[in-house]
């Protein structure tokens, strides 16, 4: 049965009118480009639901006590109907939201929308980052397999290096060890309170979007209407990338490995993904650069970036100028060199130092691998910044190029960790069987 006109006209405006809360009447056609923002805010929308949904639905079949918590996953994949697809679907989306989150900050980052009245989103962005983090980490325990409990092991036992950090690490885990109490104190926080943080994060940060003006109208020469311009593009990326993740889910399988044995630590023991160019950091740096003076320098860099690079003028153009790019590709390129030139010296060099007598093992060490290396590389990005500046690069193409190789610092640190570290964390290139 067709519907009279005046109840279609009805229909249209009420759905205009729901899609006109989020956005503006009209947006600038330079703002709807997909290669503006490649829809990635979007997309970390749309794994946001599907986690949430998957995972409520995932609560009525698992049991989170260290005696069940296994063997209800593995109940979930055999006996419920859809269970291993269910699972399969919220462990790919939760791996895309680290993704696609890292990924919407980088497409902030190269095209200068941090700025100005929008330095309070780039603050709540860095916190959405962290809570994904967490959410994801505190998941990763809940299988109750090997993999789980030693990558939750590994994680945590790296706040031990923190000051205060074992008091810290203590009261996350709830006892001294991964243990039952860690599995409840893991569950209530990612099923609840990480969730419920992150909605009303995201909630803030989409409505502050629209206060702040989004960065690409700040280059307005034409403006389209959001209905049906705008609106259509994101029905239709948002069905796409479903189908491709459901697609995906139906034949990728989320790993389960044995059930956690406490007593049997698999050998490499590595953490979750996102956190192994962390844990390769660590093989090299003394603990005291490696998890306090390094992190707090980079955190507070990225907290101070609006006010570093406050230079309005190259807003919304993607690497600061026409061909900025190859000033990207270049940080980049330098980024990952200068990391495997220092792995490799590392390696090679700096682990097999010994102390000379008379000066104590834990001096050299933090004399070695803790000041030697800091300074190095702290010298070293000085002296780009400094050539940089000789050649007349403005300052915003300066912090960009900085943030390309800490970028790709930090990608060459996970793809050594993952792909090259081999039992006993023995970098594979050199290691030898001993039998
Ligand atoms: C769960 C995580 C996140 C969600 C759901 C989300 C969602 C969104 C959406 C939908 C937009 C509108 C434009 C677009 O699609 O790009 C946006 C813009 C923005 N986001 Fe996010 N975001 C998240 C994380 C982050 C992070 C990690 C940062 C950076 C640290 C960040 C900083 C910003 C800023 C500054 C804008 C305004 C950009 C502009 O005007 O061009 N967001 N976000």
């Amino acid at each position: 049965m067709s519907r009279a006109p005046d109840e279609r006209a009805r229909l249209r405006a009420t759905s205009n009118n729901l899609v006109l809360h989020l956005h503006q009447p009209r947006v600038a056609a330079h703002a709807i480009r997909w290669t503006y923002t490649f829809g990635l805010g979007g997309l970390n929308i749309l794994a946001l639901l599907v986690l949430i949904s998957t995972g409520v639905l995932q609560m009525f079949a698992y049991t989170p006590t260290p005696e069940h918590a296994y063997q209800s996953v593995v109940a979930m994949q055999t006996v419920a109907p859809y269970g291993q697809f269910l699972r399969n679907l919220h462990h790919w989306s939760a791996n895309l939201l680290i993704v696609s989150t890292a990924l919407h900050l980088l497409r902030v980052f190269y095209t200068g929308s941090f700025r100005g009245s929008r330095r309070r989103n780039w603050w709540l962005g860095l916190c959405l980052l962290g809570l994904v983090a967490l959410a994801n980490f505190t998941g990763y325990l809940l299988p109750w397999d090997q993999l789980a409990y030693w990558a939750v092991t590994v994680g945590t036992s790296m706040l031990s290096y923190f000051p205060g950090g074992d008091g810290l690490r203590h009261f996350i885990l709830g006892s001294d060890t991964v243990a039952a109490r860690t599995l409840t104190n893991f569950y209530v926080l990612h099923v609840v309170i990480i969730p419920l943080t992150i909605v009303l994060t995201v909630v803030y940060h989409i409505w502050r979007v629209r206060k702040d003006g989004f960065s690409a109208n700040v280059r307005a020469t034409t403006r389209v209407t959001t209905v049906p311009h705008l609106f259509g593009r994101e029905v239709i990326f948002g069905l796409l990338m479903l189908c491709a993740l459901l697609l995906w889910a139906m034949v990728v399988q989320a790993p389960l490995e044995q059930a956690a044995d406490p007593l049997h630590p698999p050998n490499p023991n590595k953490a979750a993904w996102y956190f192994v160019g962390f844990q390769e950091l660590l093989l090299h740096l003394h603990p005291l650069v490696g998890i306090v003076i390094l992190p707090a320098l980079i955190v507070s860099m990225l907290v101070a970036l609006p006010e570093l690079d406050a230079h309005t003028e190259s807003t919304a153009i993607w690497f600061r100028a026409r061909g900025g790019w190859r000033l990207a590709l270049f940080g980049l390129g330098l980024g990952s060199a200068g990391m495997l030139a220092f792995i490799f010296s590392s390696e090679l060099w700096l682990k097999r130092l010994v102390s000379p007598p008379g000066i104590s093992n834990e001096l050299f060490a933090l004399a070695v691998r803790g000041v030697l290396p800091l300074l190095a590389g702290l010298g070293a990005l000085w002296l780009l910044q400094s050539q940089l500046r000789h050649r007349g690069v403005p300052p915003s193409a300066r912090w960009m190029v900085l943030g390309s190789v800490l970028v790709a610092a930090y990608l060459t640190l996970t793809a050594v960790g993952l792909f090259l570290r081999g039992p006993d964390m023995a970098l594979t290139l050199f290691w030898r069987s001993h039998d």
